[in-house]
């Protein structure tokens, strides 16, 4: 049986663009509130126009040793450059790049999903070590 997951490509982000970075401390104390950066483009920019952008961002984190994953965010980038006048002639874009809080309690690993209107999904994986 064909799996969500087989949808996923992966990659090294220094070398596709598609691959969310995912940046973010190796290790945190436990309840210690850190910040987490998840971006497309760090090495390799990728295109941000009406016709060709990353839609979503989602981030989702696993503890060691437990059956279920927990989602951290879900983050949408809706501008890209739509207007009346027509494709790319808008006054905004959203850049696909989301930084944002939390907090752990065990070690395990952070997965980051990414979304292209024409490329479909990417994925990239952090672990993360509670001390
Ligand atoms: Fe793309």
């Amino acid at each position: 049986m064909e799996k969500v997951g087989d949808l996923f490509k992966s990659s090294d982000w220094r070398k596709e663009k598609h691959v969310p970075v995912i940046e973010c401390l190796d290790e945190v104390d436990s309840e210690e509130i850190f910040t987490i950066k998840v971006s497309l483009g760090k090495e390799i920019v990728h295109p941000n126009t009406t016709e060709h952008h990353i839609r979503w961002i989602q981030v989702f984190f696993k503890p060691n040793g437990e059956e279920f994953s927990y989602q951290v965010g879900n983050f949408e980038f809706t501008a890209h450059g739509e207007s009346t006048k027509g494709a790319n002639t808008g006054p905004v874009y959203t850049n696909p790049s989301v930084t944002t809080e939390l907090k752990i309690n065990i070690s395990g690993t952070l997965y980051a999903m990414a979304y292209c209107n024409i490329h479909g999904l990417w994925e990239n994986a952090k672990p993360i070590k509670v001390k």
